[in-house]
């Protein structure tokens, strides 16, 4: 599933999240700031921007650094949502302009991973660094036919 939509308060305040982190994003090198927002089932948010290296290959994504925090504090069961946004940097820093950026190919499957072990349907929310647009996407649309735990025989914890 792929959907303009029209934002819920708690969408919008997880597309405010990943807006507010991006201004950390380290991207020396691209100069593309990204920031990501993970909201787990309690409403909780945690969020992590792209993390880049001077062994450009090495470089982290915002998605795979939320998510990898969320890991971190013990609650990729609790995953439920995820906010994503994007843009090129000025040379003040800043960051602005309507386009909307969607997960590299390397996120898709970290976020097919978080739906798999939190068990149930992640929601991923792409939006601009400025306006009102939101597109939802579903992990099964944008990873279709993904390689998972089931295929190596592993069921996540919470699902019996
Ligand atoms: N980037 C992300 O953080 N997430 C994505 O899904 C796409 C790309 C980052 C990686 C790199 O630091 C910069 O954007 C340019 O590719």
């Amino acid at each position: 599933m792929t959907s303009l939509i029209t934002p819920t308060p708690d969408i919008a305040a997880l597309i405010a999240a990943a807006r507010a982190v991006l201004v950390n994003a380290h991207a020396p090198y691209s100069r593309f700031a990204v920031g990501a927002a993970v909201r787990l089932t309690d409403g909780t948010i945690i969020t992590g921007c792209n993390f880049e290296n001077a062994s450009y290959g090495l470089s982290l994504c915002a998605e795979t650094v939320a998510l990898a925090a969320t890991n971190a504090a013990g609650r990729l069961a609790d995953v439920a949502a995820i906010a994503v946004v994007g843009g090129a940097m000025a040379p003040d820093g800043s960051v602005g302009g309507d386009a909307i950026v969607s997960p590299c190919g390397r996120c898709r499957q970290i976020l097919n991973e978080a739906e798999q072990m939190a068990g149930r349907p992640l929601a991923i929310y792409c939006a601009p660094p400025e306006g009102d647009a939101v597109v939802e996407h579903s992990v099964a649309t944008l990873l279709p036919h993904a390689f998972g735990p089931a295929d190596l025989g592993i069921t996540p914890r919470n699902k019996s």
